[in-house]
Order: C-alpha cells, then sequence, then structure tokens
C-alpha cells in the first residue's frame, strides 16, 4: 500500500489497495485505520462500487448509522444524496433533495447534532455532475494546532451546543420537518476532541453549532464563525475532484467538509455510509462532564 499525501498537511491517496481488501484482511485495515488516524481523509481511486462492497469496507471501522427520518435511505444503512427525482429526472433547485444538497455545502462534520456523533463517512461516486460538485474538506486537527496555547487550552474546557435545525434554518425554513426536530434535539459536546490514538486534539464544531456553554449566544456564534473561518481558511484546504470509481473516507472527528455547487440541471448521485464513534474512538471525553456522572 502506498501513502500518496494530497492536501496541505493532510489528506491522502492509498494505493494498491481496494475496499475488498479492507473488508477480508485484517493486516490491510490495520494499516489503512493507521493511515486513517494520520491523514483524516483517505481517497481510494479505480474502485468496483457497489452498496453491499461499501458497507463491509465501513464496518470494518465500527457500528453502520442506521440512517435518519427525512433523509433518503431511511431505516438502512445507506444515505442518498441526488439530484434525480422519482421520474429519473433532475429535481428544480427548490426540491428538499437540492435543498439538502445545498446545506452539504456549508461546513460542517457529520452526525454531531445526533445521540452518538460519526467516527468516519464513507462517500462513493455514482453519478458526477460535468462541472462542479467536489467535496472540499478542512483539517480541525491542524486548525486547533494553529491557535496559540491559551486558546487551546480555553477550547479544550469548552462545550457547544450542536443542532440540525440550526444548519437547515440557514437554507430553507421548513427544511427539517417536526418529525425530524423531534427525533434530533440539540447536543452538547465538548469543543476539542483528542485522538486517543496519537493524542492530538481537533476543533469539533460544525454549520450545526449554535452555542457554547457559558457563553452569550452572540459571543458563541461570533466565536464558533471566527474558529470555522481559521479552520477552512484559503490554502489550507482539499478540494477533491471527483472521478467514476472514487471513495473517499473521513475522519468527522478531525475534518470538516463541504460539498461545492454545478449547475442545477446536471445530476449527481452520491452514497453514503456513515460509522458511529465507539469510547475506543475517544467519544467518552467528548460528554459534558454533568452528563457522564448521569450516564
Ligand atoms: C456528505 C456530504 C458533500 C458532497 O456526504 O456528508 O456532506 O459533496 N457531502 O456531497
Ligand atoms: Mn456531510
Amino acid at each position: 500500500m502506498d501513502i500518496i499525501p494530497l492536501g496541505p498537511g493532510f489528506a491522502a491517496e492509498l494505493r494498491g489497495v481496494t475496499l475488498a481488501d479492507v473488508a477480508n484482511d485484517d493486516a490491510v485495515y490495520a494499516a489503512v485505520r493507521a493511515a486513517f488516524e494520520d491523514h483524516s481523509v483517505l481517497l481510494f481511486r479505480g474502485q468496483q462500487i457497489s452498496g453491499e462492497g461499501q458497507l463491509a469496507f465501513s464496518r470494518r471501522f465500527g457500528p453502520p448509522e442506521t440512517t435518519k427520518v427525512g433523509s433518503l435511505g431511511t431505516g438502512t444503512h445507506f444515505v442518498i444524496l441526488t439530484t434525480i427525482g422519482d421520474d429519473g429526472k433532475v429535481v428544480p433547485e427548490d426540491h428538499r433533495y437540492a435543498l439538502r444538497n445545498k446545506a452539504n455545502q456549508l461546513w460542517h462534520t457529520d452526525s454531531s447534532f445526533k445521540a452518538v456523533p460519526a467516527l468516519t463517512s464513507v462517500l462513493s461516486a455514482r453519478t458526477i455532475p460535468d462541472n462542479g460538485g467536489e467535496t472540499e474538506f478542512a483539517s480541525t486537527r491542524l486548525a486547533f494546532e494553529r491557535l496559540d496555547p491559551a486558546l487551546q487550552n480555553k477550547l479544550e474546557g469548552s462545550f457547544a451546543w450542536h443542532h440540525y435545525g440550526h444548519s437547515r434554518a440557514k437554507i430553507a425554513p421548513g427544511l427539517a420537518t417536526p418529525e425530524e426536530l423531534e427525533a434530533l434535539p440539540p447536543r452538547c459536546w465538548r469543543l476539542v476532541w483528542r485522538n486517543p490514538v496519537n493524542r492530538r486534539g481537533a476543533l469539533y464544531i460544525a454549520s450545526h453549532t449554535y452555542a457554547i456553554e457559558g457563553m452569550e449566544k452572540a459571543e458563541g456564534l461570533a466565536l464558533i464563525d471566527e474558529l470555522t473561518a481559521a479552520a477552512t481558511a484559503p490554502g489550507t484546504t482539499y478540494e477533491h475532484k471527483w472521478k467514476p470509481g472514487d471513495v473517499i473516507m473521513w475522519d468527522n472527528r478531525a475534518t470538516m467538509h463541504r460539498g461545492r455547487p454545478w449547475p442545477g440541471d446536471e445530476a449527481r448521485y452520491m452514497v453514503r455510509t456513515t460509522i458511529s464513534a465507539t469510547a475506543a474512538d475517544g467519544l467518552e471525553s467528548l460528554r459534558p462532564p454533568k452528563l457522564q456522572a448521569a450516564e
């Protein structure tokens, strides 16, 4: 297996390894897992992609999420991100599918609004538009390490609130349905997620983050905006231009990502599997102390 760096200090392509190798071979999994801890974003090119194969690969890393209510693929282990409607035609730009893609174009990490946050997401490209539609990644680990030590210290002792309704309201009123809001109450997590393997800390923020515990609402939002801008500053990101056969996995503990726009009349179809974080991934240290005591 060869590791070819892709981005500024993070993200790498793995060559000489297939999704099936990872699914079937403990030693290959161990090598890929180590690369995942180091590089945060891993690209596999030229893969023979199937839902089953993607899921078998993903399961190596932990328990797969069951897709939430309101997402395409609900009740399965797959999230479908598409602009193709039931009639096979590309949906209009105000269609729920198109608006969901638009929400994904805000910098975020997946599932920070869930009861159990995600360790990793695995995304495969099935239909790629001719123009645009890239996925861009930022390292919140490198962003954290760029901050001055006093601020790092303060953030590591801080907790932030995440809510699905907050990010969706930025796109369109009513994009989050009452059913989704009911299923997804606000969650509070530590602002820094420390990787238990290499001990490196990363900012844990997303488009879903709407408040910082103990701070005025506006002050908290301003800090979240400031940290997001610093984490995603020009020159610090890796933008991936999708090709057929590409699969990318990312570490939701140490990165943010966003989709990039593409012409509204071009189809795009992507399939995601998402793996929940476990205690081994440092999940327990993310919980606010009060909740930790109660559970
Ligand atoms: C995702 C996501 C962005 C994209 O799959 O979680 O945010 O480019 N995707 O589709
Ligand atoms: Mn996402």
